[in-house]
């Protein structure tokens, strides 16, 4: 499968809204109540939120693509804001990555981990990070094929009224 990795631009709002809300939704269904899982979706990915994201230069968002068509993304940042302790390096936080369900397992989150790890290593980044749900085994397996280590930091992300807990895991690079 051809596969195009583009930024992300103001105009793709829309679509990087909703291939966000369907992602998150289908990852996470049934972890919460539906009740929290809605507010979630509305808070985090309403089409003004997501507006406001993209006109950070600094926020990178990135489609993958097959046909023309979304069916996965990736966002990073350099950003120190939940994490103190990573300032002692350059470090570049891996904020999303997430492919459409029926996408899964085609190597397109590969070629989206390729892209940021290249990213990193030009932009002479020492260290990546990511958070990743404890109970996330198929995220997990995954970010450890690509040598990520679990710093042992924890991290709350409620969905809503529902605790949720968060591994932060993290790569140092030559
Ligand atoms: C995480 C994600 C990006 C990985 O992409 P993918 O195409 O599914 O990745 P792969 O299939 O290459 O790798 C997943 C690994 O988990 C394994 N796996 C698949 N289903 C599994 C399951 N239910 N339990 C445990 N392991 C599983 C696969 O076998 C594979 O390991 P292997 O290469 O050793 O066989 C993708 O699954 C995804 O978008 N998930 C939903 C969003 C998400 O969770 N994002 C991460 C948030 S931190």
């Amino acid at each position: 499968m051809e596969i195009t990795i583009r930024r992300i631009l103001l105009r793709d709002a829309a679509a990087l809204a909703e291939i966000s809300r369907q992602t998150f939704y289908d990852t996470f269904t049934g972890t919460c109540t539906e009740d929290d899982m809605q507010s979630f979706l509305e808070q985090y990915f309403n089409l003004a939120q997501v507006q406001t994201e993209l006109t950070n230069p600094d926020d990178y968002y990135f489609f993958a693509e097959a046909g023309g068509r979304p069916v996965g993304y990736i966002r990073f940042m350099e950003d120190y804001n939940n994490w103190e302790l990573v300032k002692k390096w350059k470090a570049l936080e891996l904020k999303r990555l997430y492919v459409i369900q029926q996408y899964h397992g085609k190597g397109i989150a590969q070629q989206l981990m390729d892209f940021f790890i290249l990213f990193a290593q030009q932009n002479k980044y020492q260290l990546v990070w990511l958070g990743v749900w404890e109970h996330n085994v198929r995220a997990q397996k995954f970010y450890e094929k690509y040598g990520f280590a679990d710093s042992g930091h924890r991290h709350d992300f409620p969905i809503g009224d529902t605790a949720q807990t968060d591994k932060w895991l993290w790569k140092f690079l030559e």
